[in-house]
């Protein structure tokens, strides 16, 4: 198996999501990879309704034991921003899907994360939708960033957005938060566009996950693949009417592999902040690229300080290996025999 990670021990991991189809994969690579102790869900792609519904969905369909806790409807300062053109207004654009037969848990995700991460030291937040919840736990308890062992996050770029020419979706839908989670005290490694557009979704990637959920064609052994397949496809459709390819970026499993499998990263840091005020550019990551930051350098001019954080800037994957690490998650999660 690629990266095969079995001689050392899994990283405790809480997913912050806001699912859609690459929060699912997210969640999925967590669990197979991770210990996965609880989902938080938070305003994103769709609605805070829909996505705590799509994220219980996921642990339904992959037969995951794990808590989900719903957490922030809207951004600190913002307006509500979601993905329809992506993700449909659901957040889960494409397959027919079972009716649900499970729920949330109490408390609200932000005091679960408080508590949690209060009872447990060293663990990571993944997070993968707006920074919401992250950002207001953090302010609630200032000392849950000196607890943790970092926070992963899928967000940002250092060329160019996609949710506007300079701005990618989860830093626009909430900088003011993101500002928060980058300057607080802790680890951070950051998987933006520019990461996660080389691990991509396309029609071959489907055609794999279809072969998982039902082997040589014959009876569905695995459902929970076979909703994936028609969320990505239906992805491919949307990018198809967008921009005219069949390709997109799997964004959110890099953040779960860059804490699971981070031999598999180049990661550099760098001074890093978001834009919060300019017209065309809120919500902009600004990655300085050009300099190599090492612990505990302190020789290099920051300008703006107080702006720019140190953060682990992933650079680069090994793309077969993370696709690989996908395919047999779904795999593996989607027909473990205890379910
Ligand atoms: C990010 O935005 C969302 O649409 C995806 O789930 C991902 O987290 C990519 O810009
Ligand atoms: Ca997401």
């Amino acid at each position: 198996m690629a990266g095969d990670t079995a001689d050392r021990p899994k990283p405790r991991l809480i997913v912050d999501c806001d699912p859609g189809q690459d929060d699912a994969v997210a969640i999925v690579v967590a669990a197979a990879y991770g210990e996965l102790l609880g989902i938080t869900t938070v305003g994103g792609n769709a609605p805070l309704a829909d996505v705590t519904r799509n994220a219980l969905l996921t642990c339904q369909l992959f037969g995951l034991d794990v808590p989900v806790y719903a957490g922030e409807a809207t951004p600190l300062k913002a307006e509500p921003l979601h993905a329809p053109e992506i993700h449909g207004t659901s957040g889960f654009a494409g397959p027919s899907l079972p009716e649900l037969d499970r729920e949330p848990e109490h408390p609200h995700a932000v005091e679960y994360l408080i508590e949690r991460v209060r009872a447990d030291e060293g663990l990571w937040l993944v997070q993968i939708g707006p920074a919401t919840n992250v950002a207001t736990a953090f302010a609630k308890a200032p000392d849950l960033p000196g607890r943790l062992a970092g926070v992963s996050f899928m967000g940002g770029s250092a060329s160019g957005g996609n949710r506007t020419a300079a701005a990618e979706f989860n830093a626009l839908a909430d900088p003011e938060a993101l500002d928060v989670v980058l300057g607080s005290d802790t680890e951070i490694r950051m998987c933006g566009l520019d990461l996660t557009m080389q691990l991509t979704v396309d029609d071959q990637l489907v055609s794999d996950i279809r072969d998982v959920a039902a082997p040589d064609g014959g009876a569905l052994g695995n459902p929970g693949a076979k909703v994936i397949a028609d969320l990505f496809g239906h992805y491919l459709e949307r990018i198809e009417a967008l921009a005219g390819h069949r390709v997109g970026g799997l964004h959110d499993p890099c953040a779960v592999l860059a804490v699971t499998h981070p031999e598999l990263f180049e990661m550099v840091k760098r001074p890093t902040g978001v834009e919060l005020r300019g017209s065309l550019t809120r919500g902009m990551t600004v990655v300085d690229r050009r300099s190599r930051v090492s612990e505990g350098d302190t020789g290099i001019p920051w300008t703006d300080a107080g702006q720019f954080h140190p953060v682990w800037h992933c650079v680069s994957l090994d793309v077969v290996a993370a696709r690989s690490l996908v395919v047999d998650a779904l795999n593996q999660v989607g027909t473990k025999s205890d379910r």
